[in-house]
């Protein structure tokens, strides 16, 4: 594999810098460009046998024993060197401290980006905001604990038995993935739903098995202007006041927003009206009260551990050097996968049913802050930033996907999560599971050549002439790169650390590819458009679009 040639820009010019340091930058990356075409003259197979001490210096322990096996990345030592230097010369630790003690980091909007901040005031740590955070996580918990144990009752005078959390993006997929992930711990006295589609069929199948009486519904939208969940929100009402007398149904309704106003005029009692600080970005919002379908879930005390979890991790980014920095390295490998070997895409493959949901979840943490091509500056980036991220639980892929990870044309570096121990999987399954998952990466960092191949068959007794035929289709090329990340167990405490490892990965890479991650501007286009493709369709109005959208219209309206 040959490194492709890009035709890069890249310097750091978002950061005051004297003209020798945005050489520098430029410098190292045509390096790491040097590093890759030597590197891939080698095997992974082959680094190995170069460096003896290599798999135990490419693991690295991080907050709450969480592990992170690197080796079988097609990397080396001088490459690392370089990844560090560029690190440093970004000035990554600086940007990173910056973050975190509340300076305007969202260039774009104006201002901080505080989600570490709820996590260190929750694990009773000096935050910026820290009374404001502590004061409304206070007022939320003690609502959460009235759900949690069963002590809230309807405008009828039922216990409420059942909470849906209405929502869409980060004010779904945190607390929809995390009480996935944490289904062993949700020992509620309520059952929580989650809907998010504006395909109203998702909200209709969950209240087909409600009882209106003994329901409680969460507007979840930082905005309170999504089209998605207010079309939802308004649907939940009407079922609610259909089975109520008038007006007793906005009882049932709590709102978790940045906007109070909007919600109070949607009728939702001002005392349960939950705050989302402008400084909380929407995929960064778990942490908040939007994660309050989750603290319903599992209770305030393991909400909380999922919380002092991820700020175990921060305090791990924040102090460690970059050859001890977990998510340090996992940008720097991302950054070397992406913008320097060219692979486009990354998969998540968690070996646990349980998180099942992670990779959708990291699709937004991670596409959503660096999908741009704008740099902090304006100026646009003239390298491979975020790859495309997706993935589905172990070992589903490795009946369908996995073909290509292994013999594909496409190189698609991989992250394997596994967990020693899995509250409600039997020890059987875990340990079949983690076989399954060192398989996978082994077999994709080994491959086969054909020769192996052809001399596998000959030994099964296949003929020469079928085996030499047969080799090619079965040989596969080996050197895919992989992490595996080892969880000790699945807790709210490890699944705090994991999210917020990935956190800290993605700012980390946005560092790298001098990008601002915490605005969003690209999905602001289609919201916009669909406010007046709506009325079209709906014969309001003539269409008046490209011809395209005006075909599809007539279509559609016919
Ligand atoms: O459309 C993207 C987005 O703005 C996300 O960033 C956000 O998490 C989601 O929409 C939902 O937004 P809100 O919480 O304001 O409804």
């Amino acid at each position: 594999v040959v490194a492709p040639t890009l035709v890069f820009n890249y310097s750091i010019p978002g950061v005051q810098k004297v003209n020798g340091r945005k050489k520098l930058a430029a410098q190292l990356f045509e390096e790491l460009q040097g590093h890759a075409a030597r590197v891939n003259q080698l095997s992974t197979v082959q680094l190995f046998s170069c460096d003896p001490g290599r798999a135990s210096r490419m693991q690295l322990r991080a907050a709450d024993g969480i592990m992170l096996d690197y080796s079988k990345n097609r990397i080396d030592r001088p490459t690392l060197e370089t990844l560090g230097k560029l690190f440093q010369d970004c000035d990554a630790p600086l940007r990173l401290k910056q973050q975190l003690d509340g300076e305007p980091v969202n260039n774009t909007e104006h201002r901080p980006a505080l989600h570490t901040a709820i996590r260190a005031a929750i694990s009773k740590q000096p935050a910026p905001g820290h009374n404001q955070i502590e004061a409304e996580y206070q007022r939320a918990a003690r609502f959460a604990n009235s759900l949690y144990a069963g002590k809230r009752v309807g405008a009828t005078g039922e216990p409420i038995r059942d909470v849906v959390n209405i929502g869409i993006g980060g004010s779904d997929l945190g607390p929809r993935m995390a009480s996935t992930a944490l289904s062993c711990f949700a020992d509620a006295k309520v059952r929580v739903h989650f809907v998010s589609s504006l395909d109203d069929s998702e909200l209709t199948a969950v209240l087909d098995a409600l009882n209106p009486a003994s329901t409680f519904f969460l507007i979840s939208s930082k905005s309170f202007s999504t089209e998605e969940t207010l079309f939802n929100a308004r649907l939940a009402l009407q079922w609610t006041e259909q089975h109520s007398d008038a007006g007793q149904g906005r009882a049932h309704f709590a709102a978790i927003t940045g906007k109070s106003d909007q919600a109070a005029a949607f009728g939702i009692d001002r005392e349960l009206i939950f705050d989302v600080p402008d400084w909380i970005g929407g995929r960064y919002s778990l942490w908040s009260c939007s994660g309050l379908a989750l603290m319903i879930a599992i209770g305030n005390e393991r909400f909380e551990q999922l919380l002092h979890g991820a700020w175990l991790m921060d305090q791990h980014a924040r102090d460690n050097e970059f050859g001890q920095n977990m998510p340090a390295i996992l940008a720097a490998l991302e950054f070397w996968h992406a913008s320097i070997q060219g692979y486009t895409t990354l998969a998540v493959v968690p070996y646990s049913y349980q998180l099942r949901l992670l990779p959708a979840y990291l699709q937004q943490l991670v596409m959503e802050s660096n999908g741009k091509s704008a740099r902090r500056d304006g100026s646009a980036a003239r390298y491979t930033t975020s790859p495309v991220l997706w993935g589905t639980s172990g070992t589903e892929g490795q009946h369908s996907y996995h073909q290509l990870l292994h013999q594909g044309t496409e190189i698609i570096p991989v992250d394997f999560i596994l967990c020693r121990r899995l509250p409600g999987t039997s020890a059987e399954s875990t340990t079949r599971l983690a076989s399954h998952c060192l398989a996978q990466s082994k077999a994709l960092m080994e491959g086969k050549t054909a020769q192996q191949a052809f001399e596998a068959l000959q030994g099964s007794g296949v003929d020469d002439a079928e085996a030499r035929r047969l080799a090619r289709h079965k040989a596969m090329p080996g050197s895919r790169p992989s992490n595996t990340l080892v969880l000790p167990e699945l807790t709210p405490s490890t699944l705090g650390a994991l999210i917020a490892l990935y956190e800290h990965k993605t700012f980390f890479c946005s560092v790298l590819w001098d990008i601002n991650p915490f605005d969003q501007w690209g999905v602001e286009l289609g919201k916009q458009l669909s406010q007046s493709i709506y009325p079209a369709l709906e014969g309001q109005v003539a269409t008046s679009f490209d011809p395209s959208t005006n075909a599809l219209i007539d279509l559609l309206k016919n």
